[in-house]
């Protein structure tokens, strides 16, 4: 059982919504479109991530754990640290189970908008499908605490939200949000087989 603050009331009743289904039908119906989402954003970076051991991969809002598995098929997290964060104790179960006794890997029961890590502790952040999640207050929120955890202008921030009303009626409006936080900031151009805006993010 969650117990969260009374404002945080939408946050609670996603968890539990993703509690009920967090079972093997999450990653049935919807892993192979998650994995073009990442295929996406990393084919925005040329399909790669700057081969730093030691760094850390923060993955907020990190669902059922679809991405490490990703990463590590791709060769893209080499070495590299990875916490996946999520409100849903049923999805965490689900990653953890993923994710095996891969060292330096570790999974927090957190909402994305109170980020328990420190000030620029990720190397990079991914962050795909969760935003649409949150309420307006939550989403300026969850974009200064992803700003705060990222380290200096190396880190990039791998986003993608769900693209349907009221968010796909805002596009314009988180994208100057996106841009209040990051100098650099990509747009992907829509595929019409991908559900996600998705965009890269980077403050060189
Ligand atoms: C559609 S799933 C996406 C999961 C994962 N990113 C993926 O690519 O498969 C949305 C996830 O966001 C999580 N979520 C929703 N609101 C959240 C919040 N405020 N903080 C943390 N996680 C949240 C849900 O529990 C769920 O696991």
């Amino acid at each position: 059982m969650l117990n969260m603050a009374p404002s945080y009331r939408k946050t609670q009743s996603i968890a539990r919504k993703y509690d009920a289904t967090a079972d093997t039908h999450y990653d049935v119906r919807y892993s192979e479109g998650q994995f073009e989402k990442y295929r996406s954003l990393l084919d925005a970076v040329a399909g790669t991530l700057p081969p730093v051991p030691g760094t850390t991969i923060v993955d907020s809002g990190c669902g059922s754990g679809l991405l490490l598995p990703f990463l590590s098929q791709n060769g893209v997290i080499r070495g590299k640290c990875f916490v996946g964060l999520d409100i849903s104790g049923g999805m965490l179960a689900r990653a953890m189970i993923k994710a095996g006794h891969r060292p330096g890997t570790c999974f927090i029961r957190a909402t994305v908008d109170l980020l328990p890590l420190r000030d620029g502790v990720a190397s990079d952040v991914f962050s795909v499908s969760t935003f649409q999640n949150l309420d307006t207050k939550q989403q300026g929120q969850y974009f200064k605490e992803t700003r705060r955890v990222m380290q200096g202008y190396d880190a990039t921030f791998f986003f993608g939200f769900l693209d349907k009303p009221p968010l796909s009626d805002d596009v314009d409006k988180i994208l100057q949000d996106l841009k209040h936080f990051f100098k650099n900031v990509v747009v992907i151009e829509k595929n019409p087989r991908i559900e996600d805006r998705l965009f890269v993010c980077k403050d060189p």
